[in-house]
């Protein structure tokens, strides 16, 4: 879904919201369970609504995934004429690989999403172009960001559940339009904004902290207000980034934080640390990878500024603690995991 179309559906929501009055969803209705997280006495406790979690199993189940290909045999580059990023698989591998691809990104349109099937080795299709590159920056998570990912990993499926773009991407809004001010100036919230869980924080809080590297901490480590510059302007926009990330893992606050003292790290639960380098690579993910491929997508694909769909936290996690449950496709696909040599960075 495109971002226009995300905002009409947001607004056609909020109207039949504001129809229905209080009434609630009926997967969201109460009673809810809840486990304990932090240290006794803490008040560290997850809240689940165990239908919300039902609702999700499906978008959570991994595909079936075939043992992995022999890695022996000729190298892809030798048996194909235009290999430039797979090129020291076996060819064995490159084929799985090529069939499970067509499966995790564009099952319904096939091989010819990305190929013009008369000629395998023809590079017309923007597509294919992008693809190249995303199998470079898999790679280079796999790789590269195991702080994050672990040895979990991520493959195509993680992000595009069988979807040719990810259900879950997004684009830095235009600044409000100034002929509009009559309505008071919005300041960029003070309205329900959905990345933020509807609430009036900022509604992109993504685009300091996911692409541009904004300081996030918001506790003030001097005393005196010289030379402090924290406010309560910049911890909404703290605030705001902390909302994304908790519903995009179906978390509360304490599943990273003692919320006695949510800036102390010896207080806080390891998850948080995981998140911390999470902040990291999605910023590396859009900043290396995603916004240099700004040129190579059609107009149709790019948001109201003209950029390039961005990765956050949802579109590998999905509303999970850890993307699939932690189910480790990766295994069967280990040409993913690794860097040929010329690659690496
Ligand atoms: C989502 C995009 C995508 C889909 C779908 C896809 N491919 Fe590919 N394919 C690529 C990319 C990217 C390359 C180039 C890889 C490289 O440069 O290392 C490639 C290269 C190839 C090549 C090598 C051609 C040559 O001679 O250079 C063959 C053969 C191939 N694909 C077969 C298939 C088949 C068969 C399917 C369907 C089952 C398929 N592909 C589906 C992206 C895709
Ligand atoms: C970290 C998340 C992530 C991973 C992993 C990922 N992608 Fe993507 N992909 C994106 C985003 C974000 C876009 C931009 C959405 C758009 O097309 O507007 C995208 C776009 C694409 C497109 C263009 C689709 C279109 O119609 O415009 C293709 C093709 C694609 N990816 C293939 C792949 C392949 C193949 C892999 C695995 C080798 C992969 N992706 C892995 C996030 C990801
Ligand atoms: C998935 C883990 C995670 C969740 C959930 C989470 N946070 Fe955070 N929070 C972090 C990380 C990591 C940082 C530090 C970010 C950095 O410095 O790059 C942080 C920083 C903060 C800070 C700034 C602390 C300082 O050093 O000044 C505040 C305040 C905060 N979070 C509040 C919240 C609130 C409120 C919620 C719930 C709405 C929440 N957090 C949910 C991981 C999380
Ligand atoms: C490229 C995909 C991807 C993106 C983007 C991503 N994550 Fe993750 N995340 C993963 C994977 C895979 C794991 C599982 C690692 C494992 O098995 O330990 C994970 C694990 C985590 C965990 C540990 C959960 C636990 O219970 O141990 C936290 C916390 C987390 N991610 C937070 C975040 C936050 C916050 C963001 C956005 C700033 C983010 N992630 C963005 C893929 C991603």
């Amino acid at each position: 879904m495109n971002f226009r179309s995300l905002k009409l559906v947001a607004a056609l929501a909020l109207g039949a919201g504001l129809l229905a009055g209080c009434e609630q969803s009926p997967v969201e209705r109460p009673p809810m369970d809840s486990v304990q997280h932090g240290f006794r006495g803490t008040g560290m406790v997850q809240v689940y609504n165990p239908r919300t979690v039902a609702s999700q199993d499906a978008l959570n189940t991994a595909p079936e995934s075939p043992p992995p290909a022999s890695p022996d045999g000729p190298r892809a580059k030798d048996v194909y004429q235009n290999v430039k990023v797979l090129g020291d698989v076996s060819a064995g591998q490159f084929i799985g690989l090529m069939t499970a691809i067509t499966n995790w990104v564009s099952p319904k349109e096939g091989c010819a999403y990305c190929h013009n099937v008369q000629n395998f080795a023809d590079d017309s299709k923007y597509t294919k172009t992008v693809s190249r590159k995303m199998i470079e920056m898999t790679r280079h998570i796999n790789a590269n960001w195991q702080t994050h990912v672990a040895n979990t990993g991520v493959t195509c499926y993680t992000c595009h559940r069988g979807n040719p773009v990810p259900q879950q991407v997004w684009f830095t809004p235009l600044e409000q339009d100034k002929r509009a001010d009559f309505i008071g100036d919005l300041a960029g919230q003070n309205t329900p904004g959905k990345l933020v869980n509807l609430s009036s924080l900022p509604t992109d809080p993504l685009t300091p902290f996911l692409l541009e590297d904004k300081p996030i901490r918001v506790n003030g480590d001097t005393a005196l207000p010289s030379g402090n510059r924290q406010s309560i302007k910049q911890t909404e926009w703290t605030y705001g980034l902390m909302m994304h990330m908790s519903t995009s893992l179906g978390v509360n606050c304490t599943y990273c934080h003692n919320t006695r003292a949510a800036a102390s790290w010896a207080e806080s639960p390891p998850q948080r640390i995981t998140a911390w380098h999470g902040i990291r690579m999605a910023r590396d993910v859009n900043n290396d990878y995603m916004v240099p491929l700004t040129d190579v997508f059609p107009v149709h694909r790019k948001g109201p500024g003209g950029d390039v769909a961005k990765v956050s936290c949802a579109t590998c996690h999905q509303g999970a603690y850890k993307p699939l449950y932690g189910f480790p496709m990766l295994t069967s696909y280990p040409e993913l995991a690794t860097i040929a040599g010329a690659e690496k960075k």
